[in-house]
């Protein structure tokens, strides 16, 4: 636990299931006040705004695409009338699609950059704006993934707009540390949330999977959070520009364990 996030304003996309909720609720048992960006409206953000509140935090939640500038404008607007202002933005909505690269049309390839990329340039450059305007030293962190290094052929949108992503949070935390507002980037390997549910619901996929993960077992959405805690709080305070790596050791070339190459 990291006693200066007490009452820090955390603001997270996508936040009603999967990494989002994890943080979400671990910044709850931080006692923050969290601010929670839903897509869709089937009252999952409920049970993350009771588990926060039981914990001590305190949450909001709004229905918003993170794609849409009008929505984004209006969830920042929303953290600051509702919780007074805003310390640290979570860009973590993210979505995927499978399609071999000759057969992606360029509505699709649109959509995931326009979720995956656009959306949390965004929410960064309003959150930017406003920390810049109030004088606050705040925080970002963007959801990465493995695939902003690791190529992933049928998903070529999917590791663009991660790569995007980690370039765009490099960028960001230089033109922006000398005001005191750290960026960073976490990217995750596999993790057992709904958008990898059918993968890991076949064995055969599941093991697939494992199997390039030296750790040998597919990540929790809390081991996420807990980095997320950490780039948020004091501890962290030297650390801007950074893309964590938390994938049990998947970015390490698993071919080469056991003296194989
Ligand atoms: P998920 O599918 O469980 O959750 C994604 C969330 O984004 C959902 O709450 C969804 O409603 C929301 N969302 C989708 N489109 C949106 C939009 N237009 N506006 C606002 N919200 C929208 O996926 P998961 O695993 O929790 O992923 C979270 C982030 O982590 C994503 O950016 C993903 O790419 C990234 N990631 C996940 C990994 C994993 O293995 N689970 C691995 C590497 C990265």
């Amino acid at each position: 636990m990291y006693e200066d996030l007490e009452k820090k304003v955390v603001v997270i996309t996508g936040a009603a299931k999967g990494l989002g909720k994890a943080m979400a609720e671990r910044f709850g048992k931080e006692k923050a006040h969290v601010v929670l960006n839903y897509h869709t409206e089937n009252g999952d953000h409920k049970e993350v705004i009771k588990t926060i509140e039981a914990a001590g935090g305190k949450a909001a939640a709004i229905q918003g695409d993170v794609s849409k500038e009008a929505d984004v404008k209006k969830l920042l607007s929303f953290a600051v009338d509702t919780f007074g202002t805003i310390d640290i933005m979570i860009n973590n909505a993210g979505i995927e699609n499978e399609v071999p690269s000759e057969k992606l049309t360029l509505e699709d390839w649109q959509k995931v950059i326009d979720v995956n990329l656009t959306g949390m340039f965004l929410a960064s450059r309003e959150a930017i704006s406003y920390m810049l305007d109030h004088g606050i030293k705040g925080n970002i962190i963007n959801m990465s993934s493995v695939h902003d290094r690791i190529p992933w052929p049928h998903f070529v949108h999917y590791a663009a707009s991660k790569g995007g992503v980690k370039m765009m949070t490099e960028t960001l935390a230089l033109e922006y540390a000398p005001k005191g507002i750290r960026i960073n980037n976490i990217s995750p390997g596999a993790i057992d949330t709904p958008i990898n549910g059918e993968k890991f619901n076949d064995p055969k996929a599941k093991q697939e999977v494992i199997n390039l993960i030296p750790m040998g077992y597919i990540g929790k959405p809390e081991q996420i959070a807990a980095c997320a805690a950490w780039l948020a709080s004091a501890e962290s305070s030297y650390v801007t520009g950074l893309t964590l790596y938390a994938d049990g050791g998947m970015t390490k070339y698993p071919g080469f364990q056991a003296g194989k190459g």
